[in-house]
């Protein structure tokens, strides 16, 4: 076992870096500030890594999706990944796809004893026997020069989950997992330097989202979806080509949900009714 984060060889070979931080606000906004200082600084992203890490000991503002805040439990993950892509990248929103697949390759293996199995909930959270262990954040901004700072911030409950909140959530030593965050974190940057890979700027979508679809929650059955300012139920029948949710209305309309909080009959509710889509 690592008592160290560090970064594994793939990761190293392909020029990944890690920066180490003992306490933050927010890896991710760490990571953006650091895109910003380092562009004016070089004035130019040539002679980047191909990605920096920012990982921490103690996170003490997480951010989750949609303002939400992500709450810090000793002993978790929290790490995020700076990318610095050229604005000809197609679909970066794919990305946090590719995240959700390196981060389940990543914890995967380390679940053999527990006999449980990892799901992925649309669009990149992470579930354990039906409950909440890891949430993917992925933010954007377009840089002076035209290109695009993608950080991609990675939270995954490995020691504890936090309490009173107002759906299921897990943590892997919740069902006695010992894997620690330094392995964990060594097992995300060879994983996600794969998946990248497989994604190769856009052209291996078909192949990122198939992977994905092989580990999702819920495909065929009753979701809810709440958007800003409406809420859509219906059959989670797939996803299209950019991600996207495809949904079979219960009026009989089809539509693909681009964004939205998702819950399912079954995760949030045992009674079969839909629970609160808060993630
Ligand atoms: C979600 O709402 O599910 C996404 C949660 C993402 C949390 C991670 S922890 C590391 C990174 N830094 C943040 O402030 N948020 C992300």
């Amino acid at each position: 076992m690592s008592a160290e984060f560090v970064l594994g060889p793939k990761a190293v070979r392909a020029g990944y870096e890690l920066r180490h931080l003992q306490s933050t606000p927010s890896t991710n906004s760490h990571a953006l500030e650091f895109s910003i200082e380092a562009l004016s600084r070089a004035g130019k992203h040539e002679g980047m890594a191909p990605g920096i890490w920012f990982v921490a000991d103690r996170q003490t503002m997480g951010r989750g999706r949609q303002g939400r805040r992500w709450i810090w439990h000793e002993g978790n993950l929290a790490a995020s990944l700076l990318l610095i892509l050229p604005s000809t990248v197609r679909a970066p929103q794919i990305l946090s796809f590719v995240a959700a697949n390196a981060l389940a390759d990543a914890v995967e293996p380390f679940l053999g004893g527990t006999g449980e199995e990892l799901r992925l909930k649309w669009p990149n959270d992470l579930l354990l026997s039906g409950g909440k262990l890891a949430g993917i954040l992925l933010e954007a901004r377009t840089m002076g020069n035209g290109c695009r700072a993608v950080a991609l911030g990675f939270g995954l409950n490995v020691k504890g989950a936090p309490e009173n909140i107002s759906y299921p959530v897990a943590s892997l030593a919740g069902f006695g997992c010992d894997a620690d965050r330094h392995c964990l974190f060594r097992a995300l940057g060879e994983s996600w330097h794969e998946n990248y890979c497989l994604w190769n700027d856009g052209h291996g979508t078909a192949r990122v989202l198939s992977r994905w679809r092989n580990r999702a929650h819920g495909l065929g059955g009753a979701v809810r979806i709440e958007g800003p300012g409406k809420a859509v139920e219906g059959i989670f029948l797939d996803i299209d080509g950019d991600g996207h949710l495809i949904l079979l209305q219960n009026d009989g309309q089809r539509t693909h949900v681009a964004s939205g909080d998702v819950s399912f009959s079954d995760v949030d509710r045992p009674d079969g009714r839909f629970g609160k889509g808060e993630r």
